[in-house]
């Protein structure tokens, strides 16, 4: 007889979400309690997107809005950090030819600042980023940088039942970044807590804790997928790259440039730069969602991964080709009717192919089957890639190859890529982050399915 196949793995986030729901749900998932901490849920949800003068300072402080935050936007947040760490912080434009090519390589211990840590949802994503890469050291020291001490105590023993006995968990809390210890931590992450911070303090925020990443360090900060947050942290990415400071470290990701944003809130455009992770939610989270009327099956952030260069400048940042792009957009259908197809022909025919001899107007792209992909190229500049097929299987956050749009003159009239400096009116928006984690003070609407939905998406 053939052995069983073996059960799949039980992973970090499975063990972390089972010590989650017990926590909250000590007597069973019923029906009462779930209806209980789901008007918990939408009084916190509404405080964060659309009341936040009514949202207090230290609302994690309270029982009942830390109850909501662990039930509801704990778990997506250490999915989404995970989910980052994992997808980007293998570097795509960084070889460390130190003998140290990521800080967990480092045996023994891994030092994380968590700058409004919450229940240290993002050490804990970074953590299960760490344990799906075998890399899970015998020490974690986290020092969090929290309002409130009681969320901290709560995700440190969440913390530790997920861990392996064999690894030794040190947590310390600072309710300032000045009350931090002056050491270097391996993980600086500042997840969902910038767009709480008042705007005249992001810059020195972003300093501080960019002097406290050690050598080789990774520097993370994720905000919600919405506009308004988005648009913000490209904005502070802009000043933390204009400082001094950010000689010191490469930009990983999703940015394969250094230049101003192009998506950022200076440009005006209608989308901006956001990623999605999809992933397979636990059983209480599906039933509170149902109540609650919010959706954490796709998860939508936006993001800016950075790395310290090592003191002996041994991590050299390679030169990104100038023929790479990152996919910033969904595929986005090109308009059915003949009036617009006319529209679209005018508009390839008008802007200049980048990478590419000029086509004919009469290319075939311009039919119903030709999407456009938007790229944000390693000079800093928005692209359009119309094409029938290459916009199908390429998602958002990859990288494209732009030099292989040169090949053949058959390639040439199969994709266009043109300069994108604005959006082209005909194309339509096809999907728009939803607002789970949002903390957007823009309008919603509600979709057929009654989720709460951003009004409207990044073409
Ligand atoms: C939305 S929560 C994010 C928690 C966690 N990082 C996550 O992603 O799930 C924002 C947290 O930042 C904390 N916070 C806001 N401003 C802060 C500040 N100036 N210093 C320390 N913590 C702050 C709040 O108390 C809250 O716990």
């Amino acid at each position: 007889m053939r052995p069983a196949a073996p059960a799949t793995p039980e992973t970090f986030v499975d063990v972390y979400a089972r010590a989650l729901e017990k926590h909250l749900f000590p007597t069973g998932v019923d029906a009462a309690r779930i209806g209980s901490v789901a008007r918990g849920v939408k009084s916190l949800w509404a405080r964060f997107n659309t009341k936040r003068s009514a949202l207090d300072r230290e609302y994690m402080a309270e029982s009942l809005d830390l109850e909501a935050y662990l039930a509801s936007f704990c778990l997506p947040n250490v999915e989404r950090v995970r989910a980052v760490l994992q997808r980007f912080a293998t570097p795509e434009k960084i070889v460390a030819e130190s003998p140290r090519t990521s800080p967990a390589q480092r045996p023994g211990v891994v030092r994380i600042l968590d700058f409004g840590s919450g229940p240290l949802s993002a050490s804990a994503g970074a953590l299960a980023a760490l344990d799906a890469s075998g890399l899970l050291p015998a020490h974690v020291e986290i020092v969090a940088v929290e309002l409130s001490s009681r969320c901290v105590e709560v995700g440190a023993t969440l913390l530790r039942t997920a861990l392996p006995t064999s690894t030794e968990l040190i947590v310390k809390r600072a309710s300032t970044l000045d009350a931090v210890p002056q050491d270097t931590y391996d993980f600086v992450l500042a997840a969902n807590v910038f767009n709480e911070v008042p705007v005249a303090s992001r810059g020195r925020f972003l300093a501080r804790l960019a002097q406290l990443c050690a050598p080789g360090g990774r520097l993370l900060l994720l905000e919600p997928g919405q506009d308004t947050h988005s648009r913000a942290l490209a904005l502070l990415r802009d000043r933390f790259l204009e400082s001094g400071t950010a000689a010191g470290f490469a930009l990983v990701a999703p940015c394969l440039h250094r230049k101003a944003c192009p998506l950022g809130p200076e440009r005006d455009r209608k989308d901006w730069c956001w990623f999605r992770h999809n992933w397979r939610r636990p059983a209480f989270l599906v039933t509170l969602d149902a109540k609650s009327g919010l959706e954490h099956d796709e998860l939508a952030y936006s993001f800016v991964l950075f790395q310290k260069h090592e003191k002996d400048a041994s991590v050299k940042e390679i030169l990104v080709s100038p023929a790479a792009a990152r996919v910033v957009s969904d595929p986005i259908p090109m308009p059915s009717t003949p009036e617009g197809l006319q529209k679209l022909r005018g508009h390839l025919a008008r802007n200049a192919a980048t990478h590419l001899p000029p086509a004919k107007a009469s290319s075939v792209l311009a039919d119903t089957a030709t999407k456009k992909m938007l790229l944000c190229t390693s000079e800093g500049r928005l692209e359009g890639l119309y094409s029938p097929k290459q916009a199908e299987r390429k998602s958002r956050g990859s990288v494209v190859d732009l030099d292989k749009f040169q090949l053949r003159a058959k390639e040439r009239e199969a994709h266009r890529i043109v300069r994108d400096d604005d959006d082209d009116p005909e194309v339509e928006v096809v999907a728009a982050p939803k607002l789970k984690m949002g903390f957007a003070k823009t309008k919603t609407k509600k979709t057929k399915s009654g989720a709460k939905r951003s009004p409207r998406g990044p073409s």
